[in-house]
Protein backbone atom coordinates (compact mmCIF):
# COMPACT_ATOMS: atom_id res chain seq x y z
CA UNK A 1 0.00 0.00 0.00
CA UNK A 2 2.73 2.73 0.63
CA UNK A 3 6.16 1.93 -0.33
CA UNK A 4 9.15 3.74 0.15
CA UNK A 5 12.50 3.16 -1.20
CA UNK A 6 15.89 4.99 -0.80
CA UNK A 7 14.00 7.98 0.25
CA UNK A 8 16.65 10.62 1.53
CA UNK A 9 15.64 14.07 2.22
CA UNK A 10 18.52 17.04 2.27
CA UNK A 11 18.36 20.55 2.39
CA UNK A 12 21.32 22.78 1.62
CA UNK A 13 21.51 25.69 4.04
CA UNK A 14 23.87 28.10 2.77
CA UNK A 15 27.44 26.32 2.31
CA UNK A 16 26.42 23.22 4.30
CA UNK A 17 23.56 20.27 3.35
CA UNK A 18 21.59 18.88 6.44
CA UNK A 19 20.72 15.45 5.72
CA UNK A 20 16.91 15.45 7.55
CA UNK A 21 16.67 11.69 6.06
CA UNK A 22 19.07 9.78 5.46
CA UNK A 23 17.78 6.35 3.79
CA UNK A 24 14.27 5.23 4.47
CA UNK A 25 13.32 2.14 2.79
CA UNK A 26 9.76 0.75 4.47
CA UNK A 27 6.74 -1.09 3.33
CA UNK A 28 3.25 -0.64 5.13
CA UNK A 29 0.96 -2.99 4.18
CA UNK A 30 -2.75 -2.12 3.27
CA UNK A 31 -4.78 -1.88 7.06
CA UNK A 32 -1.81 -1.61 9.19
CA UNK A 33 -1.63 0.82 12.31
CA UNK A 34 2.05 2.41 12.28
CA UNK A 35 3.21 4.71 14.73
CA UNK A 36 6.14 6.86 14.02
CA UNK A 37 8.20 7.51 17.24
CA UNK A 38 11.72 9.22 18.32
CA UNK A 39 13.05 12.64 19.78
CA UNK A 40 12.76 15.84 18.06
CA UNK A 41 14.38 17.02 15.25
CA UNK A 42 14.80 13.28 14.29
CA UNK A 43 12.95 13.70 10.94
CA UNK A 44 9.34 12.37 11.85
CA UNK A 45 7.53 15.36 10.12
CA UNK A 46 9.67 15.25 7.61
CA UNK A 47 9.05 11.78 6.30
CA UNK A 48 5.34 12.16 7.20
CA UNK A 49 5.45 14.72 4.62
CA UNK A 50 7.28 12.85 1.79
CA UNK A 51 4.66 9.82 2.05
CA UNK A 52 1.93 12.00 1.79
CA UNK A 53 3.27 13.58 -0.94
CA UNK A 54 3.28 17.26 0.69
CA UNK A 55 7.07 17.80 -0.20
CA UNK A 56 9.11 16.01 -2.72
CA UNK A 57 12.67 13.48 -1.47
CA UNK A 58 16.00 14.82 -3.05
CA UNK A 59 16.46 11.32 -3.76
CA UNK A 60 14.32 7.48 -3.65
CA UNK A 61 10.80 7.05 -4.16
CA UNK A 62 7.76 7.31 -2.22
CA UNK A 63 4.90 4.82 -3.98
CA UNK A 64 0.88 4.78 -3.15
CA UNK A 65 -0.73 1.83 -4.28
CA UNK A 66 2.48 1.11 -6.90
CA UNK A 67 2.07 4.92 -8.35
CA UNK A 68 5.06 6.57 -7.61
CA UNK A 69 4.03 9.98 -6.08
CA UNK A 70 7.13 12.13 -6.75
CA UNK A 71 6.90 11.92 -10.56
CA UNK A 72 3.36 13.18 -10.80
CA UNK A 73 2.13 16.40 -12.07
CA UNK A 74 0.68 18.67 -9.67
CA UNK A 75 -2.87 17.52 -10.93
CA UNK A 76 -2.37 14.14 -10.62
CA UNK A 77 -0.64 14.37 -7.30
CA UNK A 78 -3.84 16.52 -6.02
CA UNK A 79 -5.81 13.56 -7.19
CA UNK A 80 -4.58 11.07 -5.43
CA UNK A 81 -3.77 13.35 -2.20
CA UNK A 82 -7.73 14.05 -2.51
CA UNK A 83 -8.79 10.57 -3.07
CA UNK A 84 -6.16 8.03 -1.06
CA UNK A 85 -5.13 9.94 1.51
CA UNK A 86 -6.32 11.95 5.05
CA UNK A 87 -3.95 14.25 6.63
CA UNK A 88 -4.29 15.37 10.27
CA UNK A 89 -1.83 17.88 11.38
CA UNK A 90 -0.62 19.07 14.96
CA UNK A 91 -2.21 22.05 15.26
CA UNK A 92 -5.35 21.69 13.35
CA UNK A 93 -4.85 23.77 10.09
CA UNK A 94 -8.44 24.07 10.12
CA UNK A 95 -9.34 27.77 7.50
CA UNK A 96 -10.68 30.32 9.97
CA UNK A 97 -12.49 31.57 8.07
CA UNK A 98 -14.94 29.02 6.80
CA UNK A 99 -17.27 27.29 9.97
CA UNK A 100 -17.09 23.78 10.88
CA UNK A 101 -18.95 21.99 8.35
CA UNK A 102 -17.63 23.99 5.40
CA UNK A 103 -13.96 22.88 6.43
CA UNK A 104 -14.92 19.10 6.44
CA UNK A 105 -16.94 20.10 3.29
CA UNK A 106 -13.87 21.35 1.91
CA UNK A 107 -12.07 18.22 0.15
CA UNK A 108 -15.26 16.88 -1.25
CA UNK A 109 -15.52 20.13 -2.79
CA UNK A 110 -12.30 19.86 -4.21
CA UNK A 111 -12.13 16.19 -5.65
CA UNK A 112 -15.49 14.81 -5.14
CA UNK A 113 -18.63 14.52 -7.37
CA UNK A 114 -22.21 15.28 -5.98
CA UNK A 115 -23.33 17.35 -2.41
CA UNK A 116 -20.84 16.24 0.52
CA UNK A 117 -22.88 17.75 3.09
CA UNK A 118 -25.11 14.71 4.17
CA UNK A 119 -21.72 12.49 4.47
CA UNK A 120 -20.25 16.07 6.17
CA UNK A 121 -22.51 16.63 8.60
CA UNK A 122 -22.99 12.75 9.37
CA UNK A 123 -19.14 12.90 9.90
CA UNK A 124 -19.49 15.79 12.61
CA UNK A 125 -22.21 14.29 14.42
CA UNK A 126 -20.43 10.99 14.50
CA UNK A 127 -17.40 12.92 16.17
CA UNK A 128 -19.62 14.54 18.42
CA UNK A 129 -19.88 17.85 17.15
CA UNK A 130 -23.73 17.83 15.77
CA UNK A 131 -23.99 21.31 17.34
CA UNK A 132 -21.15 23.07 16.67
CA UNK A 133 -21.42 22.71 12.62
CA UNK A 134 -22.11 26.30 11.92
CA UNK A 135 -19.06 27.54 14.25
CA UNK A 136 -16.10 29.12 13.11
CA UNK A 137 -12.79 27.08 14.14
CA UNK A 138 -12.08 30.19 16.84
CA UNK A 139 -15.20 29.80 18.47
CA UNK A 140 -14.36 25.87 19.07
CA UNK A 141 -11.63 24.28 21.64
CA UNK A 142 -9.17 22.71 20.19
CA UNK A 143 -10.04 19.51 21.57
CA UNK A 144 -12.95 20.54 19.22
CA UNK A 145 -11.10 21.64 16.36
CA UNK A 146 -9.20 18.95 16.38
CA UNK A 147 -12.58 17.01 15.70
CA UNK A 148 -13.04 19.08 12.93
CA UNK A 149 -9.96 18.30 11.62
CA UNK A 150 -10.64 14.86 11.72
CA UNK A 151 -14.01 14.86 9.90
CA UNK A 152 -12.25 16.89 7.04
CA UNK A 153 -9.13 14.18 6.68
CA UNK A 154 -12.44 11.18 6.93
CA UNK A 155 -14.63 13.01 4.14
CA UNK A 156 -13.41 11.15 1.66
CA UNK A 157 -12.88 8.00 3.16
CA UNK A 158 -9.57 7.53 2.12
CA UNK A 159 -7.84 4.09 2.76
CA UNK A 160 -4.93 5.88 3.81
CA UNK A 161 -5.11 8.00 7.38
CA UNK A 162 -1.86 10.18 8.31
CA UNK A 163 -1.38 11.98 11.22
CA UNK A 164 1.13 14.01 12.87
CA UNK A 165 0.88 14.50 16.46
CA UNK A 166 -2.61 14.71 16.34
CA UNK A 167 -3.11 14.69 20.45
CA UNK A 168 0.32 16.39 20.71
CA UNK A 169 -1.84 20.01 21.52
CA UNK A 170 -4.59 18.17 24.02
CA UNK A 171 -5.00 17.34 27.42
CA UNK A 172 -5.65 13.47 27.64
CA UNK A 173 -9.25 13.65 27.68
CA UNK A 174 -9.56 14.95 24.37
CA UNK A 175 -6.40 13.22 23.35
CA UNK A 176 -7.89 9.89 24.23
CA UNK A 177 -11.42 11.03 21.84
CA UNK A 178 -8.95 11.57 19.12
CA UNK A 179 -7.06 8.32 19.48
CA UNK A 180 -10.47 6.66 19.31
CA UNK A 181 -12.03 8.09 16.61
CA UNK A 182 -8.83 7.05 14.49
CA UNK A 183 -8.68 3.48 15.97
CA UNK A 184 -12.06 3.07 14.53
CA UNK A 185 -11.42 4.48 11.36
CA UNK A 186 -8.56 1.94 11.05
CA UNK A 187 -10.12 -1.10 13.02
CA UNK A 188 -13.98 -0.84 11.71
CA UNK A 189 -12.84 0.98 7.96
CA UNK A 190 -9.72 -0.92 7.32
CA UNK A 191 -7.84 2.58 6.66
CA UNK A 192 -3.75 2.36 6.99
CA UNK A 193 -3.07 4.23 9.79
CA UNK A 194 0.75 6.15 10.12
CA UNK A 195 0.72 8.35 13.27
CA UNK A 196 3.35 10.52 14.65
CA UNK A 197 3.66 10.43 18.23
CA UNK A 198 5.49 11.07 21.44
CA UNK A 199 3.32 9.38 23.47
CA UNK A 200 4.02 5.52 24.58
CA UNK A 201 0.25 5.39 26.04
CA UNK A 202 -0.88 6.30 21.83
CA UNK A 203 1.56 4.09 20.31
CA UNK A 204 0.90 1.27 21.97
CA UNK A 205 -2.38 0.70 20.37
CA UNK A 206 -0.43 0.11 16.98
CA UNK A 207 0.29 -2.84 15.03
CA UNK A 208 4.20 -2.04 14.87
CA UNK A 209 6.40 0.81 16.06
CA UNK A 210 9.32 2.49 14.21
CA UNK A 211 11.77 4.78 15.74
CA UNK A 212 13.56 7.15 14.08
CA UNK A 213 17.06 9.09 15.16
CA UNK A 214 18.70 11.70 13.08
CA UNK A 215 16.86 10.78 9.95
CA UNK A 216 17.45 6.61 9.85
CA UNK A 217 14.81 3.74 11.23
CA UNK A 218 16.78 2.55 14.25
CA UNK A 219 13.75 0.43 15.58
CA UNK A 220 11.25 -1.78 13.30
CA UNK A 221 8.94 -3.72 15.32
CA UNK A 222 5.75 -5.42 15.28
CA UNK A 223 3.57 -5.77 18.61
CA UNK A 224 0.21 -6.93 19.90
CA UNK A 225 -1.77 -3.20 20.31
CA UNK A 226 -3.00 -2.93 23.44
N1 LIG B 1 12.95 23.55 5.81
C1 LIG B 1 13.93 23.15 6.62
N2 LIG B 1 15.15 23.75 6.58
C2 LIG B 1 16.16 23.33 7.37
N3 LIG B 1 16.04 22.35 8.26
C3 LIG B 1 14.85 21.75 8.38
C4 LIG B 1 13.73 22.11 7.57
N4 LIG B 1 12.69 21.31 7.90
C5 LIG B 1 13.13 20.52 8.89
N5 LIG B 1 14.43 20.77 9.17
C6 LIG B 1 15.25 20.08 10.16
O1 LIG B 1 15.14 18.69 9.96
C7 LIG B 1 15.12 17.99 11.18
C8 LIG B 1 13.91 17.10 11.24
O2 LIG B 1 12.74 17.91 11.33
P1 LIG B 1 11.30 17.27 11.58
O3 LIG B 1 10.34 18.40 11.63
O4 LIG B 1 11.06 16.21 10.58
O5 LIG B 1 11.51 16.62 13.02
P2 LIG B 1 10.46 15.88 13.96
O6 LIG B 1 11.02 14.54 14.24
O7 LIG B 1 9.11 15.95 13.37
O8 LIG B 1 10.55 16.75 15.29
P3 LIG B 1 9.37 17.17 16.34
O9 LIG B 1 9.18 15.98 17.23
O10 LIG B 1 9.98 18.32 17.08
O11 LIG B 1 8.16 17.56 15.58
C9 LIG B 1 15.19 19.05 12.27
O12 LIG B 1 16.52 19.13 12.71
C10 LIG B 1 14.77 20.31 11.57
O13 LIG B 1 15.38 21.42 12.15
MG1 LIG C 1 7.35 16.95 13.93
Amino acid sequence: MIEVRGLKKSIRNGNTTVEILKHIDLLIPAGQFVAIMGASGSGKSTLLGLLAGLDSPTEGEVLIDGTEISHLTEDELAEVRGRKLGFVFQSFQLIPTLTALENVLLPHELNGSGDGRAAASALLRSVGLADRMHHYPIQLSGGEQQRVALARAFVMQPPIIFADEPTGNLDSENGAHILDLLLQRNRASGATLVLVTHDAQVSSHADRRIVLRDGTIVEDQMQRPA
